[in-house]
């Protein structure tokens, strides 16, 4: 099994990352609401990663015969400003979670657990394009002064890649 506290800290970021989806599908639905359909499909396909994040973390601690509880959250911020501020928003996110995903792979290497570390190591990379991604995308936002070239932009640049086969199994995904 692995270590103590990394599967406590392991519970508490399945947290994290099911709090990231549901706070994109806020983003996405308030882009939706703007009709801007691009980032709309931008944050709902985000969300969806950020649940699979939640599922792989579940996956790992079934795997490895950890206990795991599915935890509640606490509810996302659904109003926004402007078209500029769900993504600003993101992007701290990212830079939070960055710093979670760090300290849990941290955790493992204090204790020796060699296998979560190792885990972690995904999610690591994850993350260095997750902020990229989203610091393109606000820096893009920021400078634009039509939405469009904003919406433009997502469909260029953003239109979804193809399945990682390097990522971990998520919880309940057909193999
Ligand atoms: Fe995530
Ligand atoms: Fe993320």
């Amino acid at each position: 099994m692995p270590a103590d506290p990394f599967v406590a800290k392991l519970n508490e970021q399945i947290a994290n990352e099911f709090a990231a989806h549901q706070q994109y599908v806020a983003c996405a639905v308030y882009f939706d609401g703007e009709t801007l359909p691009q980032l709309a499909g931008f944050f709902y396909r985000q969300a969806m990663e950020e649940r699979d994040h939640a599922m792989m973390m579940v996956q790992y601690l079934l795997d490895t015969e950890a206990p795991v509880a599915i935890p509640g959250v606490v509810a996302p911020v659904s109003g926004f400003d402007d078209v500029v501020a769900p993504i600003a928003l993101a992007l701290e996110q990212e830079k939070r979670v960055t710093a979670q995903i760090n300290e849990l792979a941290a955790v493992a290497r204090q204790a020796n657990d060699y296998s979560s570390e190792q885990f972690m190591q995904w999610f690591i990379k994850e993350q260095v394009e997750e902020v990229a991604t989203m610091s393109d995308l606000l820096r893009v936002a920021q400078r634009s002064s039509d939405v469009q070239d904003i919406e433009d932009y997502v469909v260029r640049e953003q239109s979804g890649q193809g399945d990682d086969p390097t990522a971990p199994r998520a919880a309940g995904a057909t193999a």
